[in-house]
């Protein structure tokens, strides 16, 4: 097991942290099953390095059935086999501490996999069981009890009930999945669920884990009282934007991370954590105080078009909302769930994504070049604000959302279970390509897990090392440059007459300048650090950021 020492004094570290999302099964695999594993990770250390990041994030390794990418978890410690073993894990960790790269690991609470021994103890153990109470199970209505017990939708398809057989072969009691059926959602009201997660904390923790992403944080504790939910949909209810929804962001939810904070706290330095919590914008603060987890994840910018104004309003609300809760800010543009954003930032502005993904990318014309240029301005612009910035892996070598993977292969829930209606994430979960060409180029020797497009190899890790201009040379630089310019977590934005103009400076005169436009404009004064791209004399080119210092 790792050792601590590189890190033990840094308290603070994860405040203004730069952290690269690895979906494992998708990053590297060395063993060459076509899927990502630990041995991959670890032969990639150096190029992780490379990238200057403080700490990665690992999506879901777990044992798993794979109903939902390894969010449905059959076991919270261990690792699954295809991916690799706990002496690798701990291999893993101890490789990265060595390189000063820290680790968060993903908790996912609100539900584990229906092959969970615990669920697996519920069906064979019957109605009114103590196995039972662990999750959230009902008598269905009418005679027969095969009315579901209340008309609620689930996030992946049209309910979130689904009836079991009991062990004498009828059908019985029907359980809660705010997912895939495969997802059973855990009862919250019942200690032995309290006490496990402490485990899993503690496990991880004591294995060298630095921090934890919790999984849809705001849904965990959820109030029957007054009857059970029923709607059509997974928003929180906007008539209840206070606690009081039934199903979302109940108040109670922070006495389980006042009680996580405890255990945080015991290790030195405390491990952190950040909320995956989909609350309003005014109690999100609350699962990123310092009694709760720390962070919580500021997604305003996975929907905002490209829109000078429109940034410097979430900036700004992010700003107070960080200094409210004593946190820091959180700046994310891609991730495993959504399109990627040089596919966003490319596409006419409004396009309807669900409908672009099912009409595999036909439905509206992509713009690459428009999309890599705002990538690489939009990156520059969030990597000079305070807070800590969220990568999502291969945004740093410039890759699309891929529309046109053939259906049979689709791996989503989300697609296959709301036909017709949502986008397949598997469009943003294609295997890394590291080699021009090769077998599923250089991702590993046995094909990749998802297919991966013809051209892939444009985008590799090898072509990006070629190009002198390449995204990934840009992050690279810009990620190690950010080190040596971090200071007090301020900004002060700077008045320019031109609207297409985003610009503001840092407490030690660092100054971002963002031109959201298509036409040059005027550079301003101050010794250029970076652009995003090439400057014109003394004109900033369209769809560019710099930094200056002042
Ligand atoms: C994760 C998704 C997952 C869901 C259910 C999310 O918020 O990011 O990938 O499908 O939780 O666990």
């Amino acid at each position: 097991m790792s050792d601590y020492k590189f890190i033990a004094g840094d308290k603070k570290w994860w405040r203004q942290a730069v952290v690269y999302q690895i979906y494992p099964r998708s990053f590297a695999d060395l063993n060459g099953d076509g899927i990502g594993d630990l041995a991959g990770m670890i032969d990639r250390v150096t190029y992780l390095k490379s990238l200057s990041i403080d700490a990665v994030w690992l999506s879901p390794f777990y044992p798993s059935e794979l109903a939902d990418g390894g969010y449905d978890v059959a076991d919270y410690r261990n690792v699954d086999p295809r991916i690799g073993t706990l002496e690798e894990f701990d291999k893993l960790i101890e490789e990265l501490h060595k390189v000063e790269i820290r680790v968060f690991v993903d908790i996912v609470p609100n539900h584990s996999s229906d092959q969970h021994e615990w669920f697996q103890a519920a069906l064979k153990a019957g109605r009114g069981s103590a196995e039972r109470e662990r999750y959230i199970f009902h008598d269905g209505i009418g005679e027969n009890g095969d009315i579901r017990p209340s008309e609620l939708v689930s996030h992946f398809g049209p309910t979130g009930w689904t009836r079991v057989t009991e062990p004498d072969g009828t059908p019985g009691q029907w359980y809660l999945h705010l997912f895939a059926p495969e997802q059973p959602d855990f009862n919250w009201d019942n200690q032995e669920v309290r006490d496990d997660f402490i485990k899993t904390l503690r496990f991880w923790s004591d294995r060298g884990v630095d921090g934890f992403r919790i999984d849809v944080a705001h849904a965990l504790t959820k109030d029957f009282s007054d009857g059970l939910p029923a709607r059509n949909t997974m928003d929180i209810d906007p008539t209840k934007p206070d606690g009081s929804d039934p199903l979302f962001d109940r108040d109670e939810v922070h006495e389980i991370y006042r009680e996580w904070r405890k255990v945080f706290n015991e290790y030195d330095p405390p491990r952190v954590a950040v909320a995956e919590a989909s609350a309003p914008a005014h109690r999100l603060g609350a699962y990123a105080s310092e009694e709760t987890l720390g962070q919580a994840f500021n997604f305003d910018l996975l929907h905002a078009d490209w829109n000078t104004k429109r940034f410097k309003h979430l900036i700004s609300n992010s700003m107070k909302r960080a200094e409210k809760s004593g946190s820091s800010n959180t700046w994310v543009l891609s991730n495993h769930d959504v399109v990627r954003h040089p596919t966003r930032y490319g596409l006419p502005d409004k396009t309807d994504l669900v409908k672009w993904y099912i009409s595999e990318g036909k439905s509206a014309p992509l713009d690459a070049k428009q999309g890599i240029d705002r990538a690489r301005a939009s990156t520059m612009l969030i990597l000079a604000l305070p807070g800590s910035t969220y990568l999502y892996q291969g945004e740093e070598i410039g890759l699309f959302e891929v529309a046109d993977t053939p259906r049979e292969a689709m791996q989503d829930p989300q697609w296959f279970r709301n036909p017709g209606k949502a986008r397949s994430r598997d469009g943003c979960r294609i295997p890394l390509p590291w080699t021009t060409t090769g077998s599923s180029f250089g991702f590993g020797p046995g094909g990749s897990h998802l297919p991966m497009p013809a051209d892939f190899g444009k985008y590799s890790v090898e072509a990006n090392e070629a190009d002198t201009n390449s995204v990934l040379n840009l992050y690279r630089t810009a990620i190690a440059m950010r080190r040596g310019l971090q200071c007090h977590e301020e900004i002060n934005f700077i008045f320019n007459r031109n609207r297409s103009v985003l610009h503001f400076a840092r407490p030690n005169g660092w100054q971002s300048f963002t031109n959201f436009g298509k036409s040059p404009v005027k550079l301003p004064k101050g010794k250029v650090l970076l652009s995003s791209q090439p400057l014109v004399g003394s004109q900033v080119p369209g769809e560019t950021t710099v930094w200056l210092q002042a």
